[in-house]
């Protein structure tokens, strides 16, 4: 996601600010800028690449200035590129703004500014909110607070500004709602970023601003806070304790913990804008713009690695099921060098977190050159693969650090279910009822994936009497077989335990002959069409002294009688589940490897994007 910083005070801003952005470089990011007063005119230094490109551009300049304002740009709206990095003017020059968030009816304000005779030279939804605070600049007398608060007022969507104004060097104007932004205060200065790794070598005196906050930030009048409705707020400030590398990492102990706890949030924002739940409908832009494509394809042929794949065998469950279009699911890697048959009338949808894994770029060169659509659905927007494919939709995951892809599964889990449901809808393959019931389901999954992170002390015991196993089995049946998979390649790549996935009814062809009392089974168990399929291969294995780890539903009153460990998972609709079921597997795995002394974030021999063959 995007990093924020801002200084004003003694020092010179330059230098503050691009330490600080460094500071911001592990968010992730695509570009950087900063805004400087200088001498009363606002200088705008901004790059696509790392900060230290854009770094270059101050150096030779060497501009003096004592405030300013920074950026590192994680592209949501338009692609990664130097006009759409930040910061961004407004038409008159006379304000400059940083942003970090999503302006969702940015449309409509641009819409209504263009009438008025502004233009626009980026993509950005940020652009459209400093052209909507100029405008209030114009037609008020009101100041340059009074005007972001006013402006803020029309705004739906989250943010955290700042916003600077030429002809004043001693203010900062910040404001937020859903996107972090906190204010550090030194002596005789003041400092801003989305947190606190940029100025906790200068202060541990903070303040965080609140949701729908509006602050002043000046040496001479002090920090002056207000809430969009105009309400003064008293400042708290507090003390941090805290270390940078635990802010990078949000106080969790590894990147890959904190992003099992972001899916509630990257599920949220995946939906956003797409799950229209007031009009029971769904929105993706890509699809509506090729819905005669979809509608008229042969199949569906979707081509991605490891757990990408896995989420395309997810996809495969849901869109056959809902929509009623065929749907192979191919490794990338086998794809491309099986010379495939493919047609005009195939769409070939690559999956991949990094938008740069090399043989699913490849696969969709072959796919392409063979007439195949092209459909990307990718994490890191302006990636490689998202720039091959014809159209595409992203998931809003946000940057994943840690090699164990958690949340990027669950958010191209998430928008394979938009893209099922829509097309079934589409083509009238399910009922109105059906549609209205898994719009609802959809909607709740990110407070039951929160429901399902707050049961990790269950999936904490159990990895602590698993820890020392040297195999483990992962079962699933149905659109949670692939879960099973899924659970096997996370154990297997962080604490380096041989770990294999199979679909339940498959123990009987051959993996039963491995069941003793050293082989655990973890079995996905809720209560679905197959469950009592799924008890009769748990009591197989339990016959044969293996040890059951069951992830089952809520209120489970059979496999928990049989099985060694349960977890119960909250109540939902079968095709929606793998967003649950999921969870307890990543939490288990990572606390073995934590409990293994295994390096969970970067684990041996892997990269987190193979961009190599
Ligand atoms: C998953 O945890 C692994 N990091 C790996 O299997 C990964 O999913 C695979 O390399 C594909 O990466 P991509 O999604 O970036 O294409």
């Amino acid at each position: 996601m995007c990093g924020i910083v801002g200084y004003i005070g003694d020092k010179q801003a330059p230098p503050v600010l691009i330490k600080g952005l460094k500071r911001l470089e592990y968010r992730g990011y695509d570009s950087s800028g900063i805004a400087i007063i200088n001498d009363s005119r606002i200088e705008v230094f901004k790059k696509q690449g790392k900060v230290a490109e854009m770094e270059n551009l101050v150096l030779d300049a060497d501009p003096q200035s004592s405030l300013g304002i920074g950026h590192t740009r994680w592209a949501t709206h338009g692609s990664p590129n130097d006009i759409n990095s930040h910061p961004h003017y407004s038409n008159s020059g006379r304000i400059a703004i940083i942003h970090n968030g999503i302006i969702e009816n940015y449309a409509s304000i641009k819409e209504g500014l263009l009438k008025r005779g502004y233009t626009f030279e980026s993509e950005t939804d940020t652009e459209v909110l400093v052209n909507l605070i100029e405008d209030v600049l114009l037609h008020t007398e009101v100041s340059l607070a009074e005007a972001v608060r006013i402006a803020l007022n029309q705004v739906v969507g989250a943010y955290a500004i700042a916003v600077i104004e030429e002809g004043n060097n001693d203010q900062i104007v910040v404001a937020k709602k859903g996107s972090p932004l906190v204010i550090g205060i030194g002596t005789g200065e003041y400092y801003i970023a989305s947190d606190a790794t940029p100025f906790i070598e200068y202060t541990n005196q903070a303040v965080y601003l609140e949701e729908e906050e509006v602050a002043l930030i000046s040496l001479k009048k002090g920090l002056e806070i207000r809430t969009i409705a105009n309400k003064l707020i008293r400042p708290y400030i507090q003390e941090l304790a805290l270390e940078i590398e635990s802010i990078e990492k949000a106080g969790y102990d590894h990147f890959m913990l904190k992003e099992v706890n972001e899916q509630p949030k990257s599920i949220f924002d995946t939906l956003r804008g797409r799950l229209i739940v007031d009009k029971n409908n769904i929105s993706i832009n890509a699809l509506n713009q090729y819905e005669k494509k979809f509608l008229n394809a042969d199949r569906i042929v979707i081509v991605a690695c490891g757990t990408s794949w896995h989420a395309g065998l997810v996809a495969e469950y849901l869109i056959e099921g809902l929509a009623r279009i065929p749907v192979e699911v191919e490794y990338a890697s086998e794809f491309r060098y099986r010379n495939p048959i493919i047609t005009e009338r195939d769409i070939v949808i690559a999956v991949s977190q990094s938008g740069e894994t090399a043989d699913t770029l490849s696969a969709i060169q072959l796919a392409k050159a063979k007439g195949a659509t092209i459909f990307g659905i990718c994490n890191v927007v302006g990636s490689s693969i998202a720039r091959e494919a014809h159209i595409g939709a992203y998931t809003h995951a946000g940057p994943e650090i840690g090699v164990a892809s958690t949340k990027a599964f669950t958010a191209q889990v998430t928008l394979f279910t938009l893209i099922a449901m829509s097309l079934a809808e589409k083509k009238g393959s399910i009922s109105k009822k059906l549609y209205r019931k898994l719009i609802r389901e959809l909607n709740a999954i990110p407070k039951k994936v929160q429901q399902t992170l707050n049961l990790d002390a269950q999936s904490k015991h159990i990895a602590s009497v698993y820890k020392d196993v040297s195999n483990c089995l992962f079962l699933g049946r149905g659109i949670n077989f692939p879960v099973a998979l899924e659970g096997a390649l996370k154990l297997k790549e962080i604490s380096y335990i041989h770990a294999e996935g199979y679909p339940a009814a498959e123990m009987k062809h051959g993996p039963i002959a491995l069941i003793d009392a050293d082989m655990p089974t973890v079995v996905v168990a809720i209560k679905t069409e197959h469950y009592e399929k799924v008890v009769s291969n748990i009591q197989e294995i339990k016959a044969r002294n293996g040890k059951i780890i069951a992830i089952v539903n809520d209120g489970d009153s059979v496999v928990s009688k049989i099985a060694d460990h349960v977890i119960e998972i909250p109540e939902v609709d079968e095709r929606l589940s793998p967003l649950l079921t999921t969870i307890p597997l990543q939490l288990i795995s990572y606390h073995i490897a934590v409990m293994r002394g295994c390096h969970v974030d970067q684990p041996r021999n892997l990269a987190k994007s193979v961009t190599v063959e």
